[in-house]
Formats: C-alpha cells, sequence, structure tokens
C-alpha cells in the first residue's frame, strides 16, 4: 500500500475515530435527523418541555446539560430589534445594538425584482447573524385586503404571485446566514382591529387561492425554517393552536418540516396547543418573573400546565417528541451550524442595499409636464414642506420599531442632494404627531409647534408661492391608527388635514410634487390639480438619499404598486360587501366574526369584476422614459394538460434615458365552471433598457398557471378551453393580448 493511500486509510481512521468519540447530535458528518434522533433519546421529558416555551421576551431554552444552545429571536422584518431586558418590553439601553432600517416590505414587493429580495434577506440576516439572533421574526406575507389595516407596511401587497415570488428570495438570503426566518403571520390576519379575538370566515377558494399561496412558497420554495401562527381565530380555533391551518394545510399538505412559533401573546390553551401544531410558545402575557413563580414562564401553557398532564398519564408524549424533534432540526440549521457565517453589522454594503432598494420601490405615479425630474441647476429655490419631510419614521409602528445608526429625513437628503446650487427652505404645512418615542428608543426630534394651525397653513402657502419647485412630503406615520401595529386607520383619507394644504399649494405653485410616505393606499381628492405625485412608502436609513436621487434623476423611478390605489373606501371589496373589521357574537365570548364575503375579489380582482376605476392601479409606475410593447407572438396557440407555450414580446425604451420596465402578463380563464376573477397576475419581469435597446420578453405558460382551487374536489385544476394572455405595464394598462387553448382537463393534485 503506497504512502499516499496509507496516509489517507489512517486519516479516515481518524475521522471514525474522532466521529466515534463525538456524541451522533454534535457530530456534523452526520444527517440532521441523525443528530435529532440521539439528541432526543438523551434529553429527559423536563428538558423537551422547557424547549417549547419562551424564557424571557426574546428567547427559549436549549437543553445546557447537553450543550445545545438556547435560541434567541429579534424583531423584526425591516431591522434588528435593540436588545430588551429579560422581561421588558423596552429597550436595554446598550450602545452597541443600532442597525441599519431597510425599507419596509411594501417598498421592497414594490420593487418587483426578486434580486432586491435576495439582496435584502441576505443583507438584513448578516445584521441579526452579527447580533447573535437565531430566528428573525418575520418577513410578513399577509395580503392587503383592506387599506386600513395598520401593518400593511409590513406586508408585500394584494397579490399572492407577487407576494410569493418577493418572500422565497427574502427567505433564502436571511437563511443563508444561519438564521432562521419566521414568515408570519400565518394566516389571515389582515387587519389589527381586534387582532386576538377576529374569527376569519374565508371561504375555501380565496383560503387557497388569495391568502395561502405566499405561505406556501415561503415553505415549499423558500424552505423557511420557522412560521409565525397569527393572533386571530380560524373555524373558531386561534390560529397559533388550529388544527386546520397548523396540522392539516401547514404540516399536512405543505409538508412543512419547521417550528411553528406562537405570536407574543397568542396561545390560549394547552391541551389545544398540544395537538393543534404549536411547537414553541412566547409572550403569553405571563409578566415573567412577577406572577409569584419562581419563574413565570413556567406557568406558559407549554411550560409546567403541559409537563403536568404528562406525569399525570393524562396525554402521552408522541406530540411532545414531534415538537422537540422539530425544535431540534432548527437547533442544527441554526445554532448548531458551525459554518454559518458571522454577520456583520451597519456595514456600507448595507447601508447600500438599503438605499438601492429605496430607489427601486419607490413609485411615480404621475409626473405631467414631466416637472420632474428637477433639474438641480435650473431650479433656484426650493421650498420643502410638510411634517413628513423631516420626522423620524423608524421608530415607533409597533414591533417593527428599530433603534438606527441614523435616519436621513427626505429634508436632508434635498439640502444634500440641491443644496449647493438651490436655496432650500422649509415650512411645516400641518402639525402630525410631534411625539417621537416607542418602547424606550426616542427620536430626539422637537416636533412640537405652539403656532395656531392657521398660522403654519399660511407659512406653508406663503413659502411656496416664493419657490421655483415645491415638494410637499406628507402621508402617514407610524402612530396609532396611522400605520401602526395593533390598530387600523379610520379612514382612506389623509390625517392632520393635508388635502387642504395641499390643494392650496397646488393654487399657490404649478411647480409641485407631493410624496405620500405609507404604507397604504390613500384618498387624494386632488389628484388632478398636483402634476406629479411619488409614492415613497417608508424607507428606513437611507429615505432621504434614496427620494433625493430620484427627485434629481439621479435614478430612474421603476417602482410598480403591489397594491391597489382606490378613489374611495367603498370601492374596495372588503369594504363594499365584506364585513370589516367584523361583527361581535354577543354570545358572552369576546369572538368578533369577520366575513371575508369579497371571497377572491381582492384588490384588482375587484375592480375587475365591478368594472371600478382605481385612483392609480395596482402595478402601475411611470418612468422618466418611456417605453413601446410590440406585437406578442406565441410558440403555438393549443397548449397539451402536460404541455407548455411562450409568449415573446418585444419591448423597446423610446425615451432619452436608460430605465427599468416590469413587463406583466395577466391570464384569463374565458369560461370557467366556477367564478373566476377577470385576469390574475401570473409573470412578470423586470428588464433595463437603454434608449432605442429593444429585448425580446419571455413568458413560459404552463397549465399551473391556468388553475383554480376546486373547493368542491379539494385540488386545483384547469379546465380544458380558450385562455388569454395579456401583457401590460399594470393591471389597468394591457398592452396587448393573445389568445390560446387548453387542450384537455388537467389537475394538480400534488399541488395543495
Ligand atoms: C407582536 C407581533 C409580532 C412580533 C411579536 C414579537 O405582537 O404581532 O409580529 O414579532 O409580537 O414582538
Amino acid at each position: 500500500m503506497n504512502k499516499l493511500l496509507l496516509s489517507f486509510t489512517l486519516m479516515a481512521a481518524c475521522v471514525t475515530v474522532a466521529s466515534s468519540s463525538v456524541p451522533v447530535y454534535l457530530d456534523e458528518t452526520r444527517t440532521i435527523d441523525e443528530r435529532v434522533e440521539d439528541a432526543l433519546s438523551r434529553m429527559t421529558t423536563e428538558e423537551k418541555v422547557a424547549m417549547l416555551h419562551a424564557q424571557s421576551k426574546f428567547s427559549s431554552a436549549g437543553v445546557p446539560r447537553l450543550g445545545i444552545p438556547e435560541f434567541w429571536t429579534t424583531d423584526g422584518p425591516h431591522g434588528i430589534r435593540p436588545e430588551v431586558l429579560w422581561d421588558e418590553w423596552d429597550q436595554a439601553g446598550w450602545t452597541n445594538d443600532s442597525c441599519v432600517a431597510f425599507p419596509a416590505l411594501t417598498c421592497l414587493a414594490a420593487t418587483w425584482n426578486p434580486d432586491m429580495a435576495l439582496l435584502y434577506g441576505k443583507n438584513i440576516g448578516e445584521e441579526a447573524r452579527y447580533r447573535k439572533k437565531d430566528i428573525l421574526l418575520g418577513p410578513g406575507v399577509n395580503i392587503y385586503r383592506t387599506p386600513l389595516n395598520g401593518r400593511n407596511f409590513e406586508y408585500m401587497g394584494e397579490d399572492p404571485y407577487l407576494a410569493s415570488m418577493m418572500v422565497v428570495p427574502y427567505i433564502k438570503g436571511v437563511q443563508s446566514n444561519g438564521v432562521a426566518t419566521c414568515v408570519k403571520h400565518f394566516a389571515l390576519n389582515n387587519h389589527e382591529v381586534n387582532r386576538h379575538t377576529t374569527n376569519a370566515i374565508v371561504d375555501d377558494r380565496a383560503l387557497y387561492e388569495i391568502y395561502l399561496p405566499a405561505f406556501k412558497a415561503a415553505v415549499q420554495e423558500g424552505g423557511a425554517w420557522t412560521i409565525m401562527g397569527s393572533y386571530n381565530l380560524y373555524k373558531g380555533q386561534h390560529v397559533c393552536h388550529n388544527q386546520y391551518l397548523l396540522n392539516d394545510i401547514l404540516k399536512g399538505e405543505w409538508g412543512f418540516d419547521g417550528v411553528v412559533v406562537s405570536d407574543w401573546g397568542g396561545t390560549h390553551d394547552t391541551e389545544q396547543a398540544i395537538a393543534n401544531g404549536l411547537d414553541m410558545e412566547f409572550g403569553s402575557w405571563t409578566n415573567g418573573l412577577s406572577n409569584g413563580a419562581s419563574n413565570a414562564y413556567d406557568n406558559y401553557y407549554l411550560a409546567m400546565p403541559y409537563l403536568k398532564l404528562i406525569k399525570d398519564g393524562k396525554v402521552g408524549t408522541k406530540e411532545l417528541d414531534d415538537k422537540v424533534r422539530r425544535i431540534l432540526r432548527l437547533a442544527f440549521r441554526t445554532t448548531m451550524n458551525t459554518r454559518r457565517p458571522f454577520g456583520s453589522l451597519c456595514s456600507p454594503e448595507h447601508i447600500a442595499a438599503a438605499r438601492n432598494i429605496g430607489e427601486e420601490g419607490i413609485v411615480l405615479l404621475k409626473n405631467d409636464r414631466n416637472i420632474l425630474p428637477i433639474n438641480p441647476d435650473r431650479v433656484k429655490k426650493i421650498a420643502v414642506i410638510g411634517e413628513n419631510a423631516l420626522k423620524m419614521m423608524t421608530v415607533g409602528g409597533g414591533s417593527s420599531s428599530l433603534k438606527v445608526k441614523y435616519e436621513l429625513s427626505p429634508l436632508d437628503g434635498i439640502r444634500k442632494r440641491f443644496g449647493d446650487k438651490a436655496e432650500i427652505v422649509y415650512a411645516r404645512g400641518y402639525v402630525g404627531d410631534p411625539s417621537g418615542e416607542y418602547n424606550g428608543v426616542v427620536t430626539g426630534q422637537n416636533l412640537n409647534d405652539d403656532r395656531t394651525a392657521e398660522e403654519i397653513f399660511a407659512e406653508a402657502v406663503e413659502t411656496a408661492k416664493n419657490a421655483d419647485f415645491v415638494i410637499f412630503v406628507g402621508g402617514l406615520n407610524k402612530s396609532a391608527h396611522q400605520d401602526c401595529e395593533d390598530s387600523d386607520r379610520a379612514g382612506l383619507e389623509l390625517p392632520y388635514n393635508q388635502d387642504r394644504v395641499i390643494s392650496a399649494l397646488a393654487k399657490a405653485n404649478k411647480n409641485l410634487v407631493v410624496i405620500n410616505i405609507s404604507g397604504n393606499a390613500v384618498a387624494m381628492p386632488w389628484v388632478k390639480d398636483v402634476p406629479a405625485i411619488v409614492q415613497a412608502w417608508y424607507l428606513g436609513t437611507e429615505c432621504g438619499n434614496a427620494i433625493a436621487s430620484v427627485l434629481a434623476g439621479d435614478v430612474n423611478p421603476s417602482g410598480k404598486l403591489p397594491m391597489t390605489f382606490p378613489v374611495a373606501l367603498t370601492d374596495v371589496g372588503a369594504h363594499s360587501v365584506g364585513d370589516y373589521p367584523g361583527t361581535p357574537r354577543n354570545d358572552g365570548s369576546d369572538i368578533v366574526d369577520c366575513s371575508y364575503s369579497e371571497g377572491i375579489y381582492v384588490g384588482y380582482r375587484w375592480n375587475d369584476k365591478n368594472d371600478i376605476k382605481p385612483l392609480f392601479p395596482f402595478g402601475h409606475g411611470l418612468s422618466y422614459t418611456t417605453f413601446n410593447y410590440g406585437k406578442p407572438s406565441i410558440s403555438s396557440d393549443r397548449m397539451a394538460a402536460d404541455g407548455k407555450i411562450t409568449i415573446s414580446i418585444p419591448v423597446s425604451n423610446t425615451g432619452s434615458r436608460t430605465g427599468a420596465e416590469v413587463v406583466q402578463l395577466y391570464i384569463t380563464d374565458v369560461k370557467s365552471s366556477l367564478p373566476r376573477p377577470v385576469k390574475e397576475l401570473k409573470d412578470f419581469k423586470k428588464v433595463s433598457l437603454e434608449p432605442n435597446q429593444s429585448a425580446e420578453i419571455q413568458f413560459e405558460i404552463t397549465p399551473d398557471k391556468l388553475m383554480y382551487f376546486d373547493n368542491e374536489r379539494h385540488e386545483w385544476v384547469a379546465e380544458a378551453g380558450d385562455f388569454i394572455a395579456l401583457i401590460g405595464s399594470s393591471s389597468s394598462y394591457i398592452k396587448n393580448s393573445v389568445k390560446f387553448k387548453l387542450l384537455s382537463d388537467t389537475t394538480n393534485a400534488t399541488n395543495k
């Protein structure tokens, strides 16, 4: 045997010896399932139960005796929450836990660019990893059913296909750091009013076609390692322990192998938690160390009460072992994965990513007379008006609130970009919410203003009259009953009398752009009087730079709306026939039944069904250049049940500057046994083109893009017959269409 072979043999022997001397659960050469079984076999019942519930506000126990680490969770979807004390919501006052605030997820969705989602996930995952967090409590993908929902800014819009395409790369990016995502809030948490007691009544078609797809994609394509149950009820059971959603669908039909985490305080019953799919219980109102017990976390439903049922022989340990297997699998993917990277915090790369995502998510809604972009060399005096030009938006809004390294305001960004050549003057315009504190994080801004509303209004109008260009920055904010957790908006209108200010500014100066900062659609009664309107979302740390880049034309806007902007609330299904926010049972329980009577007709699906013209349609967004769509061609106008056809559309940049366009494919089922929306988004492609450049955009259409969920058969079906592929630059601006036929029925029994 030559020396080389001998040395390999010795090395292999060493590895074997090494492996054999290392317990299987610690041996990374073994499969995760082998390691799970070994660890499980070594654990006592007490150690198993201890893993199922919180030990502090944001952590749960490992197995100290076996060297299995505890889990540390952190909010939220846009950035890493500051450290808190063991059992407090308020920040602990550390000085090394400021973070980069990435744009809100509505902005990410508005990029319609899955590459941005991967960039986002990778970067926020690095921040979580560096802060030694194992589970990131995000992203959220609840569907935008009503523009009043306080938490829509944390989610990815009204369309299940867009949300599915954007959530998958985000998950992969985060988890590439060895940090688990916790996709939330599964499911049917579509508004905040009565969020703990709302019983969502939804038919199976709306459930499977609208509200579940993004979660299913997160599990089956994204490989999410944890899912957060939502506070609300479904079929009368709290969703944090729900036979239908957690056992039957998530773990049964979808094969989810990860951990179901409760929302904080979402657990209500030990036996339901045992039987109905909950694996880890967090934050059930037990005020940690002050409930008389040595450690009140032992009072949690999946803590001592569960252990007692086992010890008393009232329940077995089958469910316990399944929960612990999932938690151990999570450990080997995260805390016990020695090969995971080390992360980074507030790096130039993270700041650049925050800015790029923001710039790409900003939506140019209107630009009459092409008054945008503003030429920095041609404007002498710019008036910036509105509270949102300077109010910090990274503090507040609920659990996604952050302590940031910095937040560049729109006013900061405008001064930085235009201030060397133009005079920049500011006027408040209105007073919204001068406060600036959340969970012990203070903005340090003193936004108090003792003047009367009239004085503030008059100053704004006067300032506008004497400027070359007026930039109004308003919208909503992160205060209660605005874009904020645990409350909804009172109406579609802008608050704080902004409509009056905007209308007056439009009279005072024809060069006016309104920048709406919000996570929700708002009413715009002044829309005809304002030449330019920009939807700017909550852009986080780099907000001011992102907005200024677009205003100056350094960046050509390419964002598209991920939700419909209705003219009025009555134009929305949930408010026209739906039962928002629901009807109290008045049976002595606190349950509020909320019927999603609009069914599958959410967003543009409702507009199409009822021929309602939106203020701005789903998928809408302008550019500083123009695009032409040519005549589509089709590989065949007949599709076999197992076949596919390709549609090609030439798209060219007919303007004078490089820009990106999102070409959207919608499908119409001409005739179907069950009612279907007029059209549904089934693909999109974002393409950047230089002036006079053309590209052939191709879409592959396969039968699964033609399917609807047959609730009687409980499966996805595509029926033979005529279909139309519609190509558009938004759900309302259909440029071309082409017909084709599906030759025979097909189902996707496996695709639940
Ligand atoms: C909150 C939110 C959830 C958050 C959790 C921890 O109530 O619903 O999104 O991650 O509690 O703060």
